[in-house]
C-alpha cells in the first residue's frame, strides 16, 4: 500500500482501516444526536473532530449533510451555505434573497400571516424552508443531522453568528420543527458560551445546545494502535519493541494530535522506505528533522524569537522554555515552572522566583506570543500544541555545559 494512502494527515473522508476508536467521545456524540438538543463538538485543530463525527453518524445510520462555515464566511451568508449543502445538484435556485435584505430569514418568519397556509407552499421564497424540506424528504424516517463544521471561521463575525443564532431558534418554531433537523456544530477550540457570548440571544441559544466533552489529543494507547495499524498496512516488519518505541516517541512529540501523528509517521515511513523497511532508533531523529521542516516552520520561528529575546537573561529564559516542554498538563503557572527549574537545573536556581513570572508574561505578549494567559486563573497555556512539539524536538541540554541548546534547522 502507498504511504500516502495509509498516513493521511489531512483527509476529509474517514479511512476505516486506520480509524482508531475513541469510545467515550463516540458514545457521547451518539447519545447527544439521539437526544433532543443540538450538539456542539469542539477541540483543537487536527484532533479528529471531523473524522469522529463522520464515523459516528455513519455507524448510527444517520442521514447527514455538512455545511462548511468557511463558505458561509466567504459568501457572507450562513443560509446560502446551508442551502448549498442541503439541496443536491449544487447551484441553488435563485430566489433573490441574497440581494434582498427584506427577505432575510427573520423577516420572512416574522410574517405571521403566512402561518395558516399549507406547509410546503407556506414560504415559497424562504430559502431555508425549502432546503430543510428537501433534506427531510431525502432522509425519510432517519434522524437528519446538519453539520455546521469549522464554526471558528464565522466566530468573529457578529452578523453571521447572529444569523446562525436565529436559525437555531427558528428550528424550534413549529413550522420548522416539523422537519426534525438537528444541528451538529463543530469548531475550535471554544465551548458554546464563548462562541455565542456576543450574539444577541446567547441564553436561549445556549439552552438549545449540548456541549460534548472536548476532543483532545489521543492517549498513548490510541497512538500505539494508530502506529501499529499504519506500519502493518505498509507491510513493514517491526518488532513489538520497535513499534512501542515509535509510538512512545510519536505520542510525546505530537501531544497525541492525530493529524500530527499521521504527519510524523508519514515522514518516518519514507525514511524507513529509503532503508528497505528496516528500523533503527537513528531514523526517529531523521524523521523529527523532516517533520519539523514541513509542518513546524512557523512554530520554530516563534520559539526562536522567544529564545533570542534580549529582554531578560537569555539563559533563564531558555531554561523556562525548555521546562515548558517538559510539562505534562496543558495549563501551568509560575510556581509550576519554578518547581520544574529546581529539578532540571539544580545548580543555577536561587531562592527567589528567578523572574519567572515576568518571563512568562513577556512570552504571552508581542507580535508572536508563545503563551496565552487565562485572566481568571492566572495560568498559562501554550498557544499552539505545535509550539510544544517544536520545543520538545528542537531543544536539548548540552551534556557538558548543562545549557539549553537548540538543534539547528534551516527554516
Ligand atoms: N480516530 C482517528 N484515528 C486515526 N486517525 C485519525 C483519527 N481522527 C483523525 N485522524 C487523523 O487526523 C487527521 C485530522 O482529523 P480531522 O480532520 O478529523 O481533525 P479536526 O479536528 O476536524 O481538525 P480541524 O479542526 O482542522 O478541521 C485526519 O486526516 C486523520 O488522518
Ligand atoms: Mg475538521
Amino acid at each position: 500500500m502507498e504511504i500516502t494512502a495509509v498516513f493521511t494527515p489531512r483527509r476529509s473522508d474517514v479511512n476505516h482501516d486506520m480509524y482508531v476508536p475513541r469510545l467515550d467521545l463516540e458514545r457521547a456524540v451518539s447519545r447527544s444526536i439521539a437526544g433532543s438538543m443540538h450538539s456542539l463538538i469542539f477541540g483543537e485543530s487536527g484532533n479528529g473532530k471531523s473524522w469522529m463525527y463522520k464515523k459516528v453518524l455513519e455507524q448510527d445510520g444517520v442521514h447527514y449533510a455538512v455545511a462548511n462555515c468557511a463558505n458561509a464566511s466567504r459568501f457572507k451568508s450562513v443560509t446560502n451555505e446551508i442551502r448549498a449543502s442541503l439541496i443536491p445538484g449544487g447551484t441553488p435556485k435563485r430566489t433573490g434573497y441574497t440581494e434582498n435584505k427584506e427577505a432575510s430569514v427573520k423577516a420572512v418568519v416574522a410574517e405571521g400571516k403566512l402561518t395558516h397556509q399549507n406547509q410546503f407552499t407556506l414560504l415559497p421564497e424562504e430559502p431555508l424552508f425549502e432546503a430543510f424540506a428537501a433534506f427531510r424528504s431525502r432522509a425519510g424516517n432517519k434522524t437528519a443531522v446538519l453539520v455546521m463544521d469549522n464554526l471558528e471561521s464565522i466566530f468573529k463575525s457578529t452578523e453571521l453568528m447572529d444569523e446562525l443564532a436565529d436559525i437555531i431558534i427558528l428550528l424550534d418554531d413549529s413550522r420548522y420543527a416539523a422537519f426534525r433537523i438537528k444541528l451538529l456544530i463543530v469548531g475550535i477550540p471554544n465551548g458554546t458560551l464563548e462562541y455565542f457570548a456576543k450574539t444577541k440571544n446567547m441564553e436561549s441559544v445556549a439552552n438549545r445546545i449540548e456541549e460534548l466533552p472536548k476532543v483532545s489529543g489521543m492517549d498513548l494507547a490510541q497512538v500505539t494502535t494508530l502506529v501499529k495499524r499504519g506500519f502493518h498496512l505498509l507491510g513493514f516488519k517491526l518488532s513489538p519493541a520497535d513499534l512501542q518505541s515509535i509510538a512512545l516517541h510519536a505520542h510525546h512529540i505530537t501531544l497525541g494530535v492525530p493529524q500530527r501523528v499521521h504527519e510524523y509517521c508519514e515522514k518516518l515511513a519514507y525514511v524507513m522506505d529509503d532503508h528497505k523497511g528496516g528500523f533503527t532508533a537513528e531514523m526517529l531523529r531523521k524523521a523529527d528533522h523532516e517533520w519539523l521542516q514541513i509542518g513546524l516552520r512557523q512554530a520554530y520561528t516563534v520559539m526562536e524569537s522567544h529564545l533570542n529575546s534580549k529582554r531578560t537573561s537569555i539563559a533563564r529564559r531558555n531554561q523556562v522554555i525548555f521546562a515548558i516542554g517538559k510539562i505534562k498538563s496543558h495549563q501551568f503557572d509560575s510556581n509550576t515552572i519554578v518547581a520544574r527549574l529546581r529539578e532540571l537545573f539544580p545548580d543555577t536556581v536561587t531562592d527567589s522566583g528567578m523572574g519567572v513570572s515576568t518571563i512568562l508574561s513577556e512570552m504571552a505578549t508581542g507580535d508572536s506570543p508563545l503563551l496565552t494567559k487565562n485572566p481568571k486563573t492566572n495560568e498559562y497555556r501554550v498557544i499552539d500544541p505545535r509550539y510544544i512539539m517544536c520545543i520538545r524536538v528542537a531543544l536539548f541540554l548540552d551534556p557538558h555545559t548543562q545549557a539549553v541548546t537548540k538543534r539547528l534547522f534551516s527554516t
